[in-house]
């Protein structure tokens, strides 16, 4: 074989052998430049070529073509390799202030629910749930409001198919509760509850109620007092006062609705309390025995009391927030602030 050609193969050895060692950019270039640069191996074969025997130029040409393109393309996969550990370098760039991850919080509604139950836990109440979609018979009818009875028209109802509906207050738990327990009974039942109402400061068709209700032995008006006084004082400070005023539901006799006195004027009259000095929060009363009739607990024996309580209307006053929308529209600067 020509001498020159047993070079050029001999050439092809060491540069494979060179190659698999480059370590970085700086020997690859070096390595580019001992093989193919200007003054470099590949281009002094080159001028070499003329001075061959004019028979053997063609074929000679041939090998160091083929070995110039060998070189070349494993050149530029070695450079791809190391631009590619550059551009990683580079997204590593550990001087870069590190990314803040935001943290999840709980929804206001939700912690002053979770506030809530903690405290009718401590006082020895269960926790009890119902449906969304309630029956007409659980959401009306076995709360003593029959088919047809004007106190319905005060619902403002979402109806479904079948006699099915959104319920419009948790009062339906009630009776879910008595249907399969005996006194004592002692719940909160925490939940949505739905109104066909227009969105406005003090409106939404979604809201969220705490439903309590006692039935035992000589239950008496004096107690739901003192339960809610206890509420009122463990959840606002111990200076709290409550005041009942007279009112009428289907479902208890006698029956009230609750206020508490404005923390934030001592009953002065405020922008919050909106110069009353109180804060309406819900109804209660006497669980009325017609109620106690449609689940066979006997009135004779028994006695009970209900409340509602207004979960917004609570986190309102304690946050003094003045728009019921805020709470659902999950502006983040809003919800951040809680
Ligand atoms: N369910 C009534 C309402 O939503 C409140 C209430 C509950 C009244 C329990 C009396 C007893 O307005």
């Amino acid at each position: 074989m020509l001498e020159i050609v047993e070079e050029i193969l001999k050439i092809k050895k060491e540069f494979a052998k060179e190659s698999e060692i480059i370590s970085d950019i700086k020997e690859f270039e070096q390595l580019r430049i001992k093989y193919l640069g200007r003054k470099g191996i590949i281009s002094s074969y080159f001028k070499q070529l003329s001075k061959l025997p004019s028979e053997n130029i063609p074929f000679v040409g041939k090998e160091l073509n083929s070995l110039k393109n060998y070189i070349d393309s494993k050149l530029s996969e070695i450079q791809k390799k190391f631009t590619v550990i550059q551009k990683t370098e580079e997204k590593l760039d550990i001087s870069l202030p590190g990314f803040k991850r935001f943290l999840g919080k709980k929804h206001p509604i939700t912690k002053i629910m979770e506030e809530i139950q903690s405290i009718f836990s401590s006082m020895g109440f269960d926790i009890a749930e119902g449906p969304d979609i309630e029956t007409d018979y659980y959401n009306f009818e076995a709360l003593n409001i029959p088919p047809e009875h004007p106190a319905r028209e005060e619902h403002d109802t979402f109806f479904l198919m079948n006699d099915m509906l959104l319920r419009t207050h948790t009062s339906p738990v009630q009776i879910r509760v008595m249907e399969k327990k005996r006194p004592p009974i002692r719940i909160i039942a925490p939940g949505r509850v739905f109104r066909r109402d227009t969105p406005d400061a003090t409106h939404s068709p979604i809201f969220t109620q705490v439903e309590g209700l006692y039935v035992d032995k000589s239950v008496t008006f004096g107690e739901l007092k003192g339960v809610i006084l206890s509420f009122a004082r463990a959840m606002f400070g111990k200076d709290m006062r409550i005041r009942f005023r007279p009112s009428y539901f289907q479902f208890t006799e006698p029956s009230a609705e609750y206020d508490f006195l404005c923390i934030f004027c001592k009953g002065k009259g405020c922008k919050i309390c909106k110069w009353v000095g109180w804060v309406e929060i819900s109804g209660a009363g006497m669980v009325d025995p017609e109620v106690f009739k449609f689940v066979n607990i006997d009135p004779e024996m028994y006695s009970g009391f209900a409340f509602g309580m207004g979960v917004e209307r609570i986190a309102m006053f304690r946050y003094q927030i003045n728009d019921i929308r805020l709470f659902y529209e999950n502006d983040i600067r809003f919800l951040d602030q809680f």
